[in-house]
């Protein structure tokens, strides 16, 4: 079982830091994906992320220099590749057969962001999303739950009308379009006058979907009356707690109304922010949570690293 699993953390996509926090010939270690990982951008700006411990004697490699395209322990002067295979060492004529695990790495949205396997099996949300599109950060947040619970509560139809102001105004729609994707389709009506009037739908109606990828990630499209888009990309940064990145998604050529979809979003996360704390997961799902169940199934058949 992967779902909710303090120390499995499956194949997916993870954003590990911003990319202007890591300047060319710098290297970085960090603790993440329950692990700790080394990033270095070498001289040609390339990004890079290996294990980031030591195959030699386990020392940090973040304490490391970047020569080229490779890293240089600072302990033994060991060399890695980009593969994460030991190029050269002193006193060896020929380099140790020793590796540490090299992770695939992508720049998006001013973050980089690493895949936790030996190859991405899906592309990332940037490719999800598109070009052109204009993304702003909004912020980050730090809860008391596994990512996964994050990414459930978009699949989980039936919170809508009880744990949010809104009524639902037609069944929701799951579709699954791969293994590592599913998308859930609703559409509410806000019990708030306010809100209706904020968002100023003649059918007084929201309609959007909810993606999930992977097991972290998740997007939420609100497609009527204005068209936004809302990532949630999170990772563990305990056996239950995880960050959680928000990015806010302007497609193109759709005009931009960032106080629509601020006042959306404020109308709908402080209570999921709420739920979060003090939820104990366990799966007792009913005849009527085939969507949230559906997910579940999804990361408990994904790989893990
Ligand atoms: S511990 Fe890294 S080279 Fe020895
Ligand atoms: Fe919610």
């Amino acid at each position: 079982m992967n779902f909710n699993h303090p120390d499995r953390v499956v194949q997916s996509w993870y954003p590990a830091m911003r990319s202007r926090g890591l300047g060319r010939g710098k290297a970085r270690s960090l603790d993440l994906l329950r692990r700790r990982i080394v990033l270095y951008r070498d001289a040609g700006g390339q990004v890079h992320a290996l294990d980031g411990q030591c195959p030699h004697l386990g020392a940090d490699l973040g304490h490391g220099k970047v020569q080229g395209t490779e890293l240089r322990c600072a302990y033994h002067h060991w060399c890695f590749g980009p593969n994460g295979a030991c190029t050269r060492a002193p006193f060896f004529d020929a380099p140790p057969a020793r590796r540490t695990r090299s992770y695939p790495v992508y720049e998006a949205w001013g973050m980089i962001w690493i895949f936790n396997g030996p190859a991405p099996l899906f592309p990332g949300p940037w490719e999800v999303v598109g070009s052109g599109a204009r993304v702003f950060r909004v912020y980050t947040d730090h809860l008391p739950v596994h990512p996964h619970l994050i990414t459930l509560n978009g699949m989980d139809a039936c919170h809508f009308s009880a744990l949010h102001p809104m009524a639902q105004t037609r069944a929701p729609e799951v579709s699954q379009e791969d293994a590592f994707r599913t998308t859930l389709r609703i559409g509410g009506r806000p019990h708030s006058r306010l809100l209706r009037w904020f968002i100023g739908s003649p059918t007084d109606e929201l309609i959007g979907e909810f993606t999930v990828l992977g097991g972290n990630i998740s997007f939420a499209t609100v497609t009527y009356p204005h068209t936004f888009k809302v990532v949630f990309a999170t990772d563990p940064t305990g056996p239950a707690t995880c960050r959680s990145i928000t990015f806010l998604i302007f497609p193109r050529g759709v005009r931009l109304r960032p106080l629509f979809a601020l006042g959306v979003l404020l109308a709908v996360l402080p209570d999921d922010r709420r739920i979060f704390f003090g939820l104990k997961f366990q799966p007792g799902f009913s005849e009527h949570d085939a969507c949230a169940r559906s997910f579940y199934e999804q990361v408990n058949a994904m790989a893990t690293w």
